[in-house]
């Protein structure tokens, strides 16, 4: 299973200057304990801003340099590799920007925290049609002395899309004519 996780602002800034723009002790928390014991794909600035592998966890980093080594990494040159590579059932891809936008229309799942609050920054999350997704809320903390940021952990779970081959035609049968000339359906 294909899983996107992120923290985003109000204004859905992810990132500024290769660093995230904000510190929430409970977030970087949330987010180990959902990651753990999985494989998590990110883009190589997302890595470098990391600086380390995250542990338990497999990691996995997104780069077309060939050449590029690092500890307890595994290097994969496109996402469908990274895909391939990945030894869990369990895959989040954890950012940045450009790696969500790919993996968007892939996933299913979306671990989601929002952060009240409008922050400065130079990479954003993609937009995304929330109509085709069904949202849940797992927790919702309000600004107070010992939280600086209001902030809300959500689940988003992809509709499922029902096909139905006859529906036009079935949709037709249900015309009625009410007499007068004037048609509808019921
Ligand atoms: N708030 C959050 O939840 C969150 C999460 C993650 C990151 N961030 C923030 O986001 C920012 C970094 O994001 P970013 O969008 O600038 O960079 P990024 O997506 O982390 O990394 C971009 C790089 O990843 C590689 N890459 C991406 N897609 C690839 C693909 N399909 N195949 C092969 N390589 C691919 C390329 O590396 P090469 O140039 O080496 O080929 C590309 O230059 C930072 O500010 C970070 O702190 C925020």
């Amino acid at each position: 299973m294909k899983i996107i996780i992120a923290a985003m602002s109000r204004n859905r800034v992810i990132g500024k200057d290769n660093s995230i723009p904000w510190i929430i002790p409970e977030d970087l928390k949330y987010f180990k304990k959902v990651t753990s014991n999985s494989s998590i794909v990110m883009g190589r600035r997302t890595f470098e801003s990391i600086g380390k592998s995250l542990p338990d966890r497999e990691n996995i980093v997104l780069t077309k340099q060939a050449e590029l080594h690092f500890k307890d990494i595994i290097i994969a040159p496109s996402l469908q590799d990274a895909f391939e590579l990945a030894t869990n059932k369990r895959i989040f891809i954890i950012g940045g920007a450009s790696v969500y936008k790919e993996a968007l229309p892939l996933v299913n799942k979306m671990y989601l925290t929002f952060i009240d609050h409008y922050f400065e920054g130079d990479t954003f999350f993609p937009y995304f049609d929330k109509n085709k997704w069904d949202m849940s809320i797992k927790k919702e903390v309000k600004k107070d002395a010992k939280h600086q940021y209001a902030y809300m952990f959500s689940v988003f779970t992809r509709k499922k899309v029902i096909r139905c081959k006859n529906q036009l035609k079935e949709r037709t049968a249900d015309k009625l004519n009410t007499g007068n000339g004037i048609e509808l359906f019921v």
